[in-house]
């Protein structure tokens, strides 16, 4: 059920974290968690995150609406208007080669005439006692602005994707076609190897999410999703520039190594980039520094031990 609590008193600004900064012009604020089944909250969201990234998380609607393990913390003025919001969510992920129960926090953004009042932080303090109480071993965000997020304990990850040149091409043994979520039968296809995937790589990787591959499928088209009948998998990917081949992610129960993922899909690139550690890819490459205006960010232990250069597939940024 959506907590309600309402929040703010006319006229007074307190910075206590354990409290809500209240408005200057006499207006309320009700604080809300777990509110996705109500509609027009949820709609409000959308709004929020429109407004302020420009990004329409509406799409999820056609994939089967937003991810059952969401646990949005908001708040909302007299009108719904929804002036602030963080959501954290289940994530597993394959950590040097264990299980690791971990939540991603995203849709972090507050309305600019409410800012700076400290609405976010205690929204972040609510987030992470959540998610401290369901037990979650680590936390991941991607963000600019890794200064807000240190205070709260969490680090930058570098990032590395790895270069090389193609591995000699392997002979085609199964065939392959593109996929397209907006095909009914794709869609439900991609969907259940998602469900039933091995995590790409054993070092760093996402063991269970089916919500971001689809969305970030749908926001970025140059991203090309191929079908291979032999193992049966789903390979992200991309042409970049100078005749490079870009892998992305690659979804199935077994993961293909990359010559065979290369002749499938009748590629022969001069250059190979693989968004991700490609322990599991019987290909090797250069670690080099991935260019990006976002830093992953990790909370807890369980990311110490990595003693090789990781990267988070891009169909699983969020
Ligand atoms: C970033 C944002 C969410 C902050 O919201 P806010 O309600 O103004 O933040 P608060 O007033 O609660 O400030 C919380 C802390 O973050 C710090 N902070 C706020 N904005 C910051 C910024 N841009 N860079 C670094 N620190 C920042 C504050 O100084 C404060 O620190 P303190 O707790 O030591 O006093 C808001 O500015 C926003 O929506 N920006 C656009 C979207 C965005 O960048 N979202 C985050 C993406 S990961």
């Amino acid at each position: 059920m959506p907590a309600r609590q309402p929040v703010g008193q006319a006229g007074s600004v307190r910075r206590a974290s354990s409290h809500v900064p209240a408005t200057t012009d006499g207006g309320r604020l009700t604080f809300r968690q777990d509110y996705f089944a109500d509609p027009a909250a949820f709609a409000a969201l959308v709004a929020l995150l429109s407004d302020t990234f420009g990004i329409d998380v509406s799409l999820q609607d056609r994939f089967g609406g937003p991810d059952p393990t969401s646990m949005p913390f908001a708040y909302f003025d007299e009108n719904g208007t929804c002036v602030a919001n963080l959501s954290a969510f289940s994530m597993p992920m394959r950590v040097d080669a264990r299980l690791v129960k971990a939540a991603g926090f995203q849709s972090g953004a507050v309305r600019p005439q409410w800012r700076g009042r400290g609405l976010y932080r205690e929204l972040m303090r609510r987030a992470l006692n959540w998610c401290d109480a369901q037990g979650f071993e680590l936390g991941l965000l991607l963000t600019d602005k890794p200064a807000i997020y240190q205070p709260y304990g969490f680090k930058v990850l570098p990032q590395h994707q790895v270069s090389g040149p193609a591995p000699v091409a392997a002979k085609p043994v199964g065939a392959s076609r593109p996929v397209f979520l907006d095909n009914a039968g794709d869609l439900a296809l991609v969907k259940r190897l998602l469900r039933e995937r091995t995590p790409v790589s054993s070092i760093f990787a996402v063991a269970a999410q089916v919500e971001m591959f689809l969305l970030n499928g749908c926001f970025d088209p140059g991203i090309r999703l191929s079908y291979l009948d032999q193992p049966e998998s789903v390979v992200a990917w991309k042409s970049g520039e100078a005749d490079c081949f870009r892998l992305l992610d690659v979804v199935g129960k077994t993961i293909p190594p990359l010559p065979f993922i290369l002749a499938a899909l009748d590629q022969r690139p001069r250059r190979v980039e693989v968004c991700l550690p490609p322990d599991r890819l019987d290909w090797q490459g250069m670690p080099e520094p991935f260019p990006s205006h976002t830093s992953l960010m990790v909370r807890g232990d369980a990311a110490d031990r990595l003693r090789q250069p990781v990267m988070l597939s891009p169909m699983a940024e969020f």
